[in-house]
Formats: C-alpha cells, sequence, structure tokens
C-alpha cells in the first residue's frame, strides 16, 4: 500500500508518523484475515474474490510487516539506545522484550504462511487449518495488541522526544531505502 506523502515541515515527526501508520495497517490485514477465515463457506472451498483478498494480507504480512520490525530493529531501536537520556535506560529493557515479541510474530507469521499456502493450492481449507489458521492469527494479534500500545504509547513518543532532527531524517532515509 502506497503511503501518503508527509508535509516537509514535518521531517521530525515523520518516521514515528510512518511507523504509526504501519501499525494501522498492520491491524487492518490482520483483521480482514480473520474475516476471511470467518467467512469461508462450510466446506471450506476458497472462492476466487477470497483467494485475492487472502493473498494480499499474506503480500502484506510478508513484505511490509517484516519491513517494519527491521525499521525498528535497525534503525530505531539502536539509535534509542545510543541516546544518554535517564528515560531511554528506564525502557532498554522494553526495547529487549520488543525485539523478542518480533521473533515471535515472525515464525507466526511463517506458520500462518505455510498453512494458508496449504489450503489456497487445493483451493479449499479442510475444518482442521482452519482452526490452526485461527488460532494462528489470535496468537498474532494478541501479541501484536499489547506490542503495539508500548510502542504506540511509550516508545515511538519517547524516540520523538529524544532523538534529534538529523537522527530522525536518518531514519527516514532508511524506511524509505527498505522499500526501494
Ligand atoms: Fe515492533
Ligand atoms: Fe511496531
Amino acid at each position: 500500500m502506497p503511503r501518503p506523502a508527509a508535509p516537509t515541515s514535518d521531517l521530525v515527526s515523520r518516521p514515528k508518523g510512518l511507523l504509526d501508520q504501519d501499525h494501522r495497517e498492520l491491524e487492518h490485514h490482520l483483521e480482514v484475515a480473520a474475516l476471511l477465515l470467518e467467512l469461508l463457506p462450510a466446506d471450506g472451498r476458497v472462492s476466487a474474490s477470497h483467494r485475492g483478498a487472502l493473498e494480499a494480507a499474506l503480500a502484506y504480512f510478508r513484505r511490509e510487516a517484516i519491513w517494519h520490525t527491521r525499521d525498528e530493529e535497525l534503525s530505531l531501536f539502536p539509535r534509542l539506545r545510543r541516546a544518554r537520556n535517564r528515560r531511554v535506560a528506564a525502557a532498554l529493557a522494553q526495547l529487549a522484550t520488543l525485539t523478542h515479541e518480533h521473533e515471535a510474530v515472525i515464525k507466526l507469521h511463517e506458520a500462518f504462511e505455510q498453512a494458508a499456502a496449504a489450503g489456497l493450492k487445493a483451493a479449499r481449507y479442510s475444518p482442521r487449518q482452519r482452526r490452526t489458521l485461527q488460532r494462528l492469527l489470535r496468537d498474532l494479534r494478541a501479541i501484536y495488541r499489547r506490542h503495539m500500545e508500548i510502542e504506540d504509547r511509550q516508545i515511538f513518543p519517547l524516540a520523538a522526544a529524544v532523538l534529534g532532527p538529523a537522527q530522525m531524517r536518518s531514519i527516514d532515509r532508511d524506511i524509505a531505502q527498505r522499500r526501494r
């Protein structure tokens, strides 16, 4: 999904805004995937429209969702860790937890993709496959809900408060580079 251009006067808050926006898009795709599984017919047959929508959600999880974890792990968190600031020092344990949770969601995304691909190939999901996908999605949504709340409410505002404009521009460039 293309990102809307940010106004140039918003450079300092732009990386935070982009990462916030990623969260909302991710929530949207998780919700769509859950709805698609719920709306599968009783015989589990995958219609053309179901297939298209599910493939779009899978593509988002495979690409944008992973880029987002890289944006945080490789661009945002290291700059925050290097900031000499008392508030950052107090958030270091949270950064470690968030990084650990990224590993957990990547594994869940992989498992979800594998299970979803099997049904797409057969154009049908057995009741067991459907339950497996729903369980994986529940686990993903549970981790993400808590995870994004911490980032939205604490980590992104902290970054906006303690990182300077040059660092914010540098994060912004990393984010753009990753999507080229
Ligand atoms: Fe994260
Ligand atoms: Fe995030």
